[in-house]
């Protein structure tokens, strides 16, 4: 039988990748201050994108999830969230051309902040010190004090996650996210690109569809859809102390809702179906990803479904397979089968970027460009083959041009690592690395459109 759920009942579970607080009462005061502020999102939004989901597990629209992997406390200025966000448009133009259906747009923003890592302290040299893990639990410096996790900076995570939320929905909504506009950029990466060629003739054909939308009086003025959009935030539901405090009862549905962002997902090391993040989790009413990784066993993943969403509800279960461009051939389509097979709601995006990690004769951590867009392909064919339906791509991302990754039109290579790489956590692509990508992977979507479409007609 299934415990009754509170918003604390994870406390009596097994809890990994959240460190112990060195002074437990400053840490409970905290989470009161946190409990009492007003929340990010609304319930009502998080059921919104709910359906938005719901619609891409029927194959009728598909997500564009991105971000950093990391936000940082340094990084909370108005020009490195409107260069992000902007790309997110940029890119969700191209793959709502390419696709031919709406595109579900969530940022890896305005929370994304708390990081599991593999080891609990890190070396150099004599000292041994804590992991950094994310700005709002540590510090990135490599300093005694600084690694201490200080539930002080929970507090500064709340306050920047809603100054880049206020942001992201004044840009949404306030002129800035107009498709013309968006457009103009594109047209701009274009000429700028080393396959300027090759990227012309989608773009040419978005320009000429919104030629004939403004022949047929469809204007920025009189559609909403062309001056404004949906934006969703997201990030991984990792420090409960937060996330607990943050959650809110619904008054109109009397239901409990993270009210730190409209989505949250579950991390690879942190999916154990009696562990403590599935248990805070199944009680929350959010749309909720779980990543599908190298060690995801099918049988482990249906129970885990089964906890999150008993009542099979559409919307509510996206699953994100970060599998790398190499296994992911072998390791995906029993999963898929098994999900299908078992009848399970869900959508599936594909993260190209966590499987794909390398790092470098000088030990840089960097990704490949051709092995993200590998995985990519590989996912969609997996899906293919199986019947079911790809609903889109989860990537960490910036609108900088920071030098992360190496590949891409512009040929970085290993070398040019050094110019700009700023990341604290993972490599990202930068702003036109990200558009390339989802150039291609709008040709892709052009190119098995016709058969994907007839598969999900089925
Ligand atoms: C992440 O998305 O930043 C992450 C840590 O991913 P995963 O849990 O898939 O390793
Ligand atoms: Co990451």
């Amino acid at each position: 039988m299934t415990q009754s759920w509170t918003p604390n009942s994870w406390r009596n579970k097994p809890i990994r990748q959240v460190p112990a607080y060195p002074d437990p009462a400053k840490l409970a005061a905290m989470e009161s201050k946190l409990a009492s502020y007003p929340p990010l999102v609304f319930a009502g939004e998080a059921r919104r994108l709910k359906a938005q989901l719901a619609a891409v597990q029927e194959g009728r629209a598909i997500v564009l999830q991105g971000g950093d992997c990391a936000e940082a406390f340094g990084d909370f200025t108005a020009n490195i969230i409107r260069d992000t966000f902007r790309v997110l448009l940029q890119m969700a133009v191209v793959l709502t051309f390419g696709a031919s259906l709406p595109v579900v747009k969530l940022g890896r923003m305005a929370g994304q902040f708390a990081k599991p890592r593999s080891s609990e302290t890190e070396t150099f040299g004599d000292d041994t010190f804590l992991t950094y893990r994310g700005d709002i639990i540590n510090g990135p410096q490599f300093s005694s004090q600084s690694r201490t996790p200080d539930p002080q900076r929970m507090e500064m995570g709340y306050f920047q996650s809603a100054g880049t939320l206020n942001l992201l929905r004044a840009f949404a909504s306030g002129g800035y996210a107009d498709l013309h506009e968006v457009h103009r950029w594109n047209l701009g990466f274009v000429e700028r690109s080393p396959l300027a060629a090759r990227y012309s003739e989608l773009s040419s054909r978005i320009d000429e569809t919104l030629r004939f939308m403004t022949a047929c009086g469809m204007t920025s003025e009189n559609t909403r859809e062309m001056r404004e959009t949906d934006f969703y935030v997201s990030h991984e539901a990792l420090l409960l102390p937060y996330e607990q405090a943050m959650t809110r009862v619904d008054s109109t549905s009397g239901d409990t809702y993270a009210c730190s962002a409209h989505f949250l997902w579950i991390g690879d090391r942190t999916r154990q179906p009696d562990g403590a993040h599935v248990e805070f989790l199944r009680g929350v009413r959010n749309p909720l990803g779980i990543k599908v990784g190298p060690t995801t066993d099918p049988d482990e993943l249906i129970r885990l479904i089964d906890i999150l969403n008993p009542t099979d509800e559409a919307g509510r279960i996206t699953l994100i397979a970060r599998m790398g461009a190499e296994k992911v051939e072998k390791l995906l389509p029993p999963i898929l089968r098994r999900v299908r097979q078992e009848g399970r709601k869900v959508a599936w995006l594909c993260d190209p970027m966590h499987g794909n990690t390398i790092s470098t004769a000088a030990k840089v951590k960097t990704r490949n460009f051709d092995a993200i867009l590998t995985e990519v392909r590989r996912f969609f064919d997996a899906h293919a083959a199986e019947g079911t339906w790809a609903g889109g791509v989860h990537i960490e991302m910036t609108g900088r041009q920071v030098t992360e990754c190496v590949g891409g039109a512009h040929q970085l290579t290993e070398a040019d690592l050094g110019d700009a790489y700023e990341t604290f956590c993972d490599p990202r692509l930068n702003a036109e690395q990200s558009l390339e990508l989802a150039f291609l992977v709008a040709e892709e979507l052009k190119a098995r459109r016709l058969p994907q479409t007839a598969v999900a007609a089925q």
